[in-house]
């Protein structure tokens, strides 16, 4: 059986994802084809990316709106990497059909309301059969995952596995433009998505998350974010970020399927963040006046966007078209920093204890990065019998990237030249700070 379909590949993500896997250092490991409704189309992005070679890569027609023609497709294939979107408009039938033949399936969707729909509609069916459907394995969100895993990894091996996780903050850096693809993603929520899912989506942090915890609801009226404080470090202040909902909405996902692995009356396993996890995204401002003000700005161009119809018209007309996205030149200086600083719940016979996480990418990180990340994620999940993939990578279902990859994933990410990823225990005291690297 063949390994990888990429679907959605004459799209400016898939041809990204292509061309990486295609000059991957393990290529001769892998099998891959690539999807897309238009054969001549395929040919083209083949021969754009090797004009001498063309052999080794099978081209497959499939149109995802056609559900006789997408179930043909992926049940020949051990994974599908989804590059088709919007994907309220065009991911569900790939799913269904995935789910349906026991087959896997990476996305690049920040789509909330769509993940919501497919962990309602698939979630149970992927199970009986085997298939693992993980979403938004780009930018959207496999760092703010990834951090959150790792800042909990830290903080069980120096403190012992059952050490359970208070409050948790993700502060990015993103440098890096925008598609045609990803505008016409956020234009259909805006257009074609229930007004009830959009909210949720927005302002609901535990929307695909199967139990509820300790975070608060999301205020349209939030100006002012921070990382907490650690001594020695300066005060980072933050603004409102606008893929943060969608990125909170999957770390929480991931904290409520470790949970509910939680019985009431069992410790804390090593892979759960505990009953008082609670979790807060934002991009870096230079100061609290700075990010006061952008979040403004960002909260009164989405309800802009959200009321006011002809704002999206004007968006559609001056932004990036469909297919286009940043040029060669932009996405090597393109750049990303996500720093986590996660702390051990409060107890009152411990002093609370303090990790850092830092990831950093060279390249943009929604798309050059992107293409890198759910790339790998695929490649996981080539050998589900790996014992270093989480338990449940083996169960099947809706997942999250550190629910359905772990360590494996962050290993892999590691080795790849374009990312730098740390994890230290920054611990309060009397003198100062001790901080120490531990991974
Ligand atoms: N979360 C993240 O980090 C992240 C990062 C990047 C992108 N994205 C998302 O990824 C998606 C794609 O973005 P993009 O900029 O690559 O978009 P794009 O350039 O517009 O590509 C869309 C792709 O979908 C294909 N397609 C459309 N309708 C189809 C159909 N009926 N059957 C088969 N294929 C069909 C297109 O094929 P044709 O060439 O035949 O039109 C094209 O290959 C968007 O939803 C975007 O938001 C997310």
């Amino acid at each position: 059986m063949p390994d990888i379909l990429v679907l959605g590949a004459t799209g400016y993500t898939g041809r990204l994802i292509t061309r990486y896997l295609r000059t991957h250092p393990s290529r001769s490991m892998f099998s891959f084809s690539i999807g897309g409704r238009s054969k001549p189309k395929l040919l083209a992005v083949l021969s754009e990316l090797h004009p001498d070679s063309g052999g080794d890569v099978e081209v497959v027609e499939v149109d995802v709106t056609d559900d006789a023609s997408v179930e043909r497709a992926v049940r020949a294939f051990k994974v599908v990497i989804n590059a088709v979107g919007p994907f309220w408009t065009y991911g569900t039938g790939v799913v269904r059909a995935c789910a349906k033949n026991g087959t896997h399936h990476v996305d690049i969707t920040a789509e909330t309301a769509w993940v919501k729909l497919i962990i309602e509609q698939f979630d149970a069916l992927a199970r009986t059969t085997g298939s693992l459907i993980v979403p938004s394995c780009g930018l959207d969100s496999v760092p703010s995952d990834m951090a959150v895993h790792l800042s909990s990894q830290t903080l069980k091996a120096h403190f012992g596995l059952d050490t359970t996780l208070g409050a948790s903050s993700t502060c990015s850096m993103i440098n890096g433009g925008m598609s045609g693809g990803t505008l016409a993603s956020l234009l259909t929520a805006m257009e074609n998505v229930p007004r009830e899912s959009v909210h949720g989506a927005l302002w609901n942090p535990y929307e695909l998350s199967p139990l509820k915890g300790l975070t608060k609801l999301s205020s349209p009226l939030r100006l002012h974010y921070r990382l907490p404080s650690i001594p020695g470090s300066p005060v980072q202040h933050g603004a409102f970020f606008p893929l943060a909902p969608h990125n909170a909405a999957i770390v929480h996902r991931t904290w409520g399927i470790l949970q509910r692995q939680t019985s009431p009356s069992s410790l804390p396993s090593s892979s759960s963040y505990g009953p008082e996890f609670s979790y807060d995204e934002f991009c870096a401002a230079s100061g609290w006046l700075s990010g006061s003000l952008f979040s403004l700005a960002m909260k009164v161009t989405l309800i802009c966007l959200l009321y006011f119809p002809p704002a999206r018209w004007w968006l559609r007309r001056v932004g990036p078209a469909v297919g286009s996205g940043p040029s060669e030149e932009a996405l090597e200086q393109g750049s990303m920093e996500i720093v986590n600083v996660t702390s051990t719940a409060p107890s009152s016979s411990e002093p609370q204890a303090h990790v850092k996480t830092v990831i950093r990418g060279r390249g943009d990180p929604g798309y050059l990065l992107t293409s890198i990340m759910v790339s790998e994620c695929a490649l996981c999940l080539l050998d589900t019998s790996n014992p270093n993939l989480p338990e449940m990578a083996r169960r099947g279902g809706v997942l999250t990237p550190m629910t359905a990859f772990g360590d494996v994933l962050v290993e892999r990410l590691r080795k790849n030249e374009r990312f730098e990823i740390e994890s230290a225990v920054v611990r309060m005291s009397g003198q100062g700070v001790d901080g120490k690297k531990t991974r």
